[in-house]
């Protein structure tokens, strides 16, 4: 298996440049600090000899990316993130994908929306995403943020505010499938891209040009409530004990998303690892992220 690894780097090497890596963290982390996906970037540097990895910075500094996981409206991040990525020129023979709990729903966002304008986007890959909302109180992202406990109590009352939807980015995917009617109305964000409201065409389009979505779910994940959102399940509508696989879901069974066909195509994959919240080993994602889905 190593000699087989090692030979698949080599030929890389002799036929061009790895395809570009790029990431986008989640809330309470940033891009560039070493013990944050800056590390990330040099683990995945060492591990692929030659790649080039933009890890995303939303904002002018680490701190302005750090509170704008918090505070800027996530249409606005997509949109930006968008412009940043058409203007990297060495993106522009296609790239992988990353993205970090909530930046992996952001980024399967900047996919949905900007996929047809940007240079093709080949593997996304979802570690701990909350791709049907979340609905339960999160602890804290790696840094311990002041505001944390200022969100949950907001969360818990007034999610569907228009103020605090705008004001408030883990609100604009706070899903509370009691009011499943609100959340779809309300949300101004997770909504639309789950197509929930109406079913745009070229999300689907361009969702389905993706050579494949790799959904990682945490199977022991204390963070993130249902866990089951990490595989876009969730709970069934109108209560909060039961839960829906994916497979059960309606915006699989209606395929609002084409993710029936991508799963058909083989295009959709569900990997699951023992472990919280981000908790995964070297090797565990070498042998099952790195070598399938980043040596393209
Ligand atoms: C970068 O700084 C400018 C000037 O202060 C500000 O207007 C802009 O919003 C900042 N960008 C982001 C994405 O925060
Ligand atoms: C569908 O999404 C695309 C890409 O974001 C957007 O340009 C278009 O306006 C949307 N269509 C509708 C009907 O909202
Ligand atoms: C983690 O989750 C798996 C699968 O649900 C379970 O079998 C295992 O006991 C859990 N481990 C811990 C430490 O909770």
């Amino acid at each position: 298996m190593k000699i087989l690894f090692i030979l698949l780097c080599v030929i890389k090497l002799i036929s061009g440049t790895p395809t570009p890596i790029v990431l986008w963290h989640g809330m309470g982390d940033t891009c560039c600090l070493s013990f944050s996906l800056g590390g990330i970037k040099v683990f995945l540097e060492k591990n692929i000899p030659g790649v080039y990895v933009n890890s995303l910075k939303v904002g002018n500094s680490s701190i302005e990316d750090l509170e704008n996981g918090y505070f800027m409206n996530p249409n606005q991040q997509v949109e930006y993130v968008c412009g940043l990525l058409a203007a990297d020129p060495q993106l522009k023979d296609g790239f992988n994908a990353i993205g970090f709990s909530q930046g992996s729903q952001f980024l399967r966002a900047v996919v949905q929306r900007c996929g047809h304008i940007l240079p093709k986007i080949k593997n996304l890959i979802s570690l701990g995403g909350q791709h049907q909302g979340v609905y339960g109180l999160p602890h804290c992202g790696a840094l311990m943020h002041p505001t944390c406990d200022y969100i949950r109590q907001l969360l818990n009352y007034a999610a569907y505010e228009n103020w605090v939807q705008n004001a408030l980015v883990q609100a604009t995917y706070w899903h509370d499938p009691l009011d499943d009617e609100t959340y779809i109305h309300k949300s101004i964000f997770l909504s639309d891209i789950n197509n929930e409201i109406m079913a745009n065409k070229t999300y689907i389009q361009n969702l389905n040009n993706l050579d494949h979505l790799v959904l990682v779910k945490f199977d022991n994940d204390t963070i993130v409530q249902p866990r089951e959102t990490e595989w876009f399940g969730y709970y069934e509508p109108g209560q909060s004990k039961k839960l829906l696989p994916l497979r059960e879901t309606k915006i699989y069974t209606e395929d609002r998303l084409g993710l029936k066909k991508m799963d058909k195509e083989g295009k959709l994959i569900l990997l699951s690892t023992v472990g919280d919240h981000l908790r995964f080993s070297d090797t565990w994602f070498i042998d099952n992220i790195l070598k399938p889905y980043l040596l393209n």
